[in-house]
């Protein structure tokens, strides 16, 4: 499946950087998924990193000319005695990925002996380095140092990952996978957007309440329209807060995430990281039950009686309903966004459920179509507000949704 575009990135310009490490092969996939994504990728290489990929790759996937040389221009790009500050003045970020630790060194000590190096002097957009090395190389006093320095000036650091190296040895030096890496990016290119300064907190999943130590009841959300938000509240600039009960989905690049199984653990945790929110949005499928008394062994089923089990339910608090209460003393969150899944009365229920609830918005779908609601990669919503407003959208992706949910929230928070 192809991706789909990143509105973000669409004709954003980046720059990416490779140096000479044999993780260079990954920057390719990189430059690859940020040009699929809509990005223009300028790629610079150092003369080490053309030891390990030919330029030639990084033309071919991103369509454009490939910087290798500080002196010579590539065909049909600018005389290479300006590239570095044609390329630096149209960037919207500047990711060097993979970093050696001779890369770090250089940028430290303000370096200008190559096209990266003299490059990253003249750009004034986000820069971000993704280290990779060994792990004795990355943990030396001298590559630590190095790397302070840089995020003191405020170069944004992508933590390698421990594994195993070309080398056989294990430790902490690998580059993150390129989604990862592309996360970082998108992050980078985000900050200032419409929700800048803003915090929001989103729940996705649905809970999780134990019959006893083995089984519990849940219900069929899979999380993906609330990981979509959270993604979109960080595209648009937010900090964000993601509570959820999944752990199957990766986590967007800069979310903090926050994780719980029941409808209790929710609502404690909600409230919590609520308080000081701009905007909640609960896109989390809470159960509205749970056993009374949950078995502290598991239950066996004992002999051969055929005979059947019975649970004893109780209801759980509504979130809203409290978040509700909590609003009415401290005006926090400013925003709140809630969802209705419904099978009947589509409309009559979500406008019940909007005023029971007194949420700002409120997202509904109808969870019997079989290309919208739980599971699905699209969803199928009707956005409605307190004024009588009713917006409907066509069938779209749970990205596309969310980023028009999100823009709905940038309207009512600006
Ligand atoms: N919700 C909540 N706390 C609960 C149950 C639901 O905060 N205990 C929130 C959901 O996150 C969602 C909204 O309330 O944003 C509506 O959820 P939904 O399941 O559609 O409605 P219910 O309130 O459970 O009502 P019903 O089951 O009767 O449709």
């Amino acid at each position: 499946m192809t991706p789909e575009p990143i509105s973000l990135l669409h004709g954003k310009h980046i720059i990416l950087g490779v140096t000479g490490s044999i993780a260079a092969y990954k920057a390719a996939d990189l430059a690859s998924k940020l040009t699929q994504a809509g990005a223009l990728v300028d790629v610079i290489m150092t003369e080490a990193a053309q030891k390990f990929v030919a330029p030639l790759t990084f033309q071919a996937v991103t369509g454009r000319a490939v910087y290798t040389d500080l002196w010579g221009p590539p065909a049909g790009a600018l005389p290479t005695h300006i590239a570095h500050v044609g390329l630096a003045e149209a960037a919207d970020a500047f990711a060097i990925m993979p970093a050696t630790a001779d890369t770090l060194a250089r940028l430290a000590s303000g370096r200008a002996d190559d096209l990266l190096a003299i490059t990253a002097l003249a750009a004034r957009c986000p820069l971000l380095v993704a280290p990779a090395m060994d792990g004795g190389m990355y943990h030396h006093p001298a590559t630590q140092a190095n790397i302070e320095t840089l995020v003191r000036r405020g170069v944004l650091l992508v933590e390698p990952e421990e594994g195993r190296f070309a080398s056989g040895m294990i430790g902490k030096g690998r580059l993150p996978d390129p989604a990862t890496l592309l996360g970082a990016i998108r992050y980078a290119v985000s900050r200032g957007g419409p929700l800048a300064g803003r915090m929001v907190v989103v729940t996705a999943g649905g809970t999780r309440e134990p019959i006893d130590p083995v089984r519990y009841v849940s219900n069929r959300s899979s999380g993906k329209q609330g990981f979509a938000l959270a993604q979109a509240a960080l595209d648009a600039g937010a900090d964000v807060t993601l509570i959820t009960t999944t752990h199957q989905l990766p986590l967007p690049y800069g979310a903090a995430a926050v994780y719980v199984d029941t409808a209790a653990q929710l609502l404690e945790r909600t409230l919590h990281h609520a308080e000081a929110a701009h905007a909640l949005i609960m896109a989390a499928a809470v159960a509205d039950f749970r056993p009374a008394s949950p078995a502290s062994h598991k239950i066996k089923k004992i002999g051969d009686s055929g005979a059947g089990l019975s649970l004893n339910m109780e209801r759980t608090q509504d979130i809203l309903m409290a978040v509700k209460a909590r609003r009415a003393e401290s005006s926090f969150p400013r925003i709140v966004v809630g969802f209705a899944a419904e099978s009947d009365d589509l409309l009559q229920n979500a406008r019940d459920k909007m005023a029971r609830k007194g949420v700002d918005l409120l997202v509904a779908n109808d969870i019997t179509a079989s290309d919208a609601g739980f599971e699905t990669d699209t969803n199928r919503v009707l956005i409605l507000d307190p004024a009588g407003g009713e917006e409907r959208l066509e069938l779209a992706s749970k990205a596309r949704v969310a980023e028009h949910i999100i823009e709905r929230v940038a309207g009512l928070l600006n």
